[in-house]
Formats: structure tokens, C-alpha cells, sequence
């Protein structure tokens, strides 16, 4: 039996939009199992973000997108290395704002950035939802 090729991503995905279902959509055609890392609200607010919807509430939107099989917390920088390695994970995709950064990571698994959707972004949401 052929054995399935997980994928893995992480990020906030606060009031989510259509650029992050552009990603995951192509994050899950490459492969057929797609695990998302969502940052906790303990974890943003150490990068000094302020979601609008908490853990939660972030968590159960992204558990009725079709293309997500599977959500882990993700709470530190640090933890990647071993998820890969925990979930057998084939390919890490992230997003290419964040090109290069995590290329150390190639040393368990591919790594892969794809190219971010023009003109939209949660910060972008909420500060209008703001004024
Ligand atoms: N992403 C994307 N296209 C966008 C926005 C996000 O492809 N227009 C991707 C990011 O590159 C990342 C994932 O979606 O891989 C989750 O990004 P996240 O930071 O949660 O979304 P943003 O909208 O960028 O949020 P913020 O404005 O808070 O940074």
C-alpha cells in the first residue's frame, strides 16, 4: 500500500481569508494528509501579535476546512523539529514571507514556500474592522 504524504504548515490564521485557504488548498495538493500548527494566544503574544479570535475559536473555523486534517497547538519557535519528526511529516510548507528562514529544517523533511496571495492579510482585516 503506497503511504501517505504528510504535510505540515503552521501560523495564527486569525479571521481567516481567502489568502490562507489559497495556501492551504496548494499545501494539501502536495501531499495527502495536511497538519496545520496553530499558534496559541500565549505563543502570539510572545511575537507580540493580538488575534481577534482566541485559540479556540481560530482552532474550530480551521476544523471545518476541508483541506485540514489534523491541528496542533503550536506554542514555541523551537518545537518544529521535533513535530517533523513526530508526525513522520514528508514536506513543511509555509507561506514566502517566510522564505529561507526555516531551510534547516531540510534536514528531515523537503521544505517548501509558496508564493503568498496578493492584497490581503489578517492585520489587514482587523485594523479595518477597527476603523
Ligand atoms: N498567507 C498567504 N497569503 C496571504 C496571507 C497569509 O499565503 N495573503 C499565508 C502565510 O504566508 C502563512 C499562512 O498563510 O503561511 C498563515 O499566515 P498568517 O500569518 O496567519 O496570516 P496573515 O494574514 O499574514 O496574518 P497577519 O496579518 O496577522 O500577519
Amino acid at each position: 500500500m503506497k503511504e501517505k504524504k504528510i504535510v505540515i504548515t503552521y501560523g495564527t490564521f486569525d479571521v481567516l481569508h481567502y489568502g490562507h485557504i489559497n495556501l492551504l488548498k496548494r499545501a494539501k495538493d502536495l501531499g495527502d494528509y495536511l497538519i496545520v500548527g496553530l499558534s496559541t494566544d500565549e505563543f502570539n503574544e510572545q511575537k507580540g501579535k493580538k488575534s481577534f479570535y482566541n485559540f479556540n475559536q481560530r482552532k474550530s473555523i480551521l476544523e471545518s476546512i476541508k483541506y485540514v486534517d489534523k491541528i496542533i497547538p503550536e506554542d514555541c519557535w523551537e518545537q518544529k523539529a521535533n513535530d517533523l519528526r513526530q508526525y513522520s511529516v514528508n514536506i513543511f510548507v509555509m507561506g514566502n514571507d517566510w522564505e529561507g528562514k526555516f531551510d534547516f529544517l531540510s534536514q528531515y523533511c523537503e521544505v517548501t514556500y509558496l508564493k503568498r496571495t496578493d492584497g490581503i492579510s489578517s492585520t489587514l482585516i482587523r485594523d479595518s474592522l477597527l476603523t
